[in-house]
């Protein structure tokens, strides 16, 4: 086997393959298919301060090469997987990111002080998707000052390393993904779903209750590679890439493209065996190409 382990900003792998948030449940969803301890890290669903219900149906859409979702965050509350999920995470012996959420920068940081005292959680992933409650509901992700502002909140209390998943809804995703590495993420993860909509001509009707929701899968992924390709490069922090991969081919594009591990998201609900697949996968491309490591194709675009 070539070498798969790799450094994500304070982190090490054992491979760069690890599992998107919402698309992966609290892990013990895909016990009976696989031992997770096999993926270099996984993400649980999004974790806000207080229980979500989530939104109305439907909230799931089939789209061309992809899929619409408008889940809302559903969760029991940050105190809820503190003290009914974790405690189920202790068995693996992987990384585990817990993705939090908020709709202030006071709930992202309470959210963080909890998560900060679980010795078996590697790191937060900061999704900064969410909206801004007190700001209008701008996304703290789609502009710079919320972005300084939650990231900074966040550094503050949260000793551990700190991913910073940023979304793609924005003009430049170069000056967030700047803003983010100056106040103090240990790595970036890219990208969060983009927003879209679906119809239904017969009934004259929004397919999601939401109208709007977020576009993941195979659609996205050209999108996705060209926001990692720019990060990449304007960045020294290591960056996490994802959007649309279904296979090893597909990881491996992002690897060229500069991302130093990859999530799979999608994918889980197409093929539960999907990064088991994918591992193997980027092994046989390494060999194929007679890199030694993970780490030799990182960015290793031929422009
Ligand atoms: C059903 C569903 C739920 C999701 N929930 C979250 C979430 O709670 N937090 C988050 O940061 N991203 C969430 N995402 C976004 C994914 O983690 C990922 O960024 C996105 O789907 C792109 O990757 P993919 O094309 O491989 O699915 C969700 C995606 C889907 C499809």
């Amino acid at each position: 086997m070539a070498e798969l382990s790799i450094d994500i900003g304070g982190l090490t792998l054992k491979n760069p393959v690890m599992t998107a948030s919402g698309t992966f449940g609290y892990g013990a969803e895909f016990d009976d298919f696989f031992d997770l301890n096999s993926l270099g890290g996984f993400v649980v669903k999004g974790t806000t301060l207080h229980p979500r219900q989530g939104n109305a149906y439907p909230r799931m859409a089939e789209t061309p090469s992809g899929m619409l979702n408008a889940v809302g965050l559903q969760n029991g509350g940050v105190k809820y997987f503190v003290e009914h999920i974790y405690p189920n995470l202790l068995k693996y012996n992987t990384h585990i990111l817990v993705n939090v959420s908020g709709s202030t920068v006071e709930e992202y940081i309470a959210c963080a002080e909890l998560i900060n005292e679980l010795e078996h959680i590697s790191g937060i992933e900061l999704n900064i998707s969410c909206p801004n409650v007190k700001e209008g509901g701008m996304a703290f992700g789609t502009s710079c000052p919320a972005a300084e502002a939650v990231v900074k909140a966040v550094r503050k209390v949260y000793n551990k390393p700190l991913m910073v998943k940023l979304s793609p809804n924005v003009t430049d995703i170069t000056e967030i993904a700047r803003v983010v590495e100056a106040n103090g993420a240990d790595s970036i993860s890219l990208i969060n779903t983009i927003l879209a909509m679906a119809i239904h001509a017969e009934s004259r009707r929004p397919v999601l209750s939401t109208v709007t929701g977020g576009l993941s899968g195979p659609a996205i992924k050209p999108i996705a590679l060209r926001m990692v390709w720019q990060v990449y490069n304007s960045v020294k922090i290591p960056v996490i890439g994802m959007g649309g991969i279904m296979n090893a081919i597909d990881a491996i594009e992002f690897f060229l493209a500069g991302a130093s591990a990859i999530q799979v998201g999608t994918a889980n609900f197409i093929d539960p065996m999907a990064t088991q697949h994918i591992i193997s996968g980027i092994d046989n491309y390494l060999l194929r190409h007679k890199f030694k490591s993970i780490s030799d194709v990182v960015g290793c675009l031929q422009l």
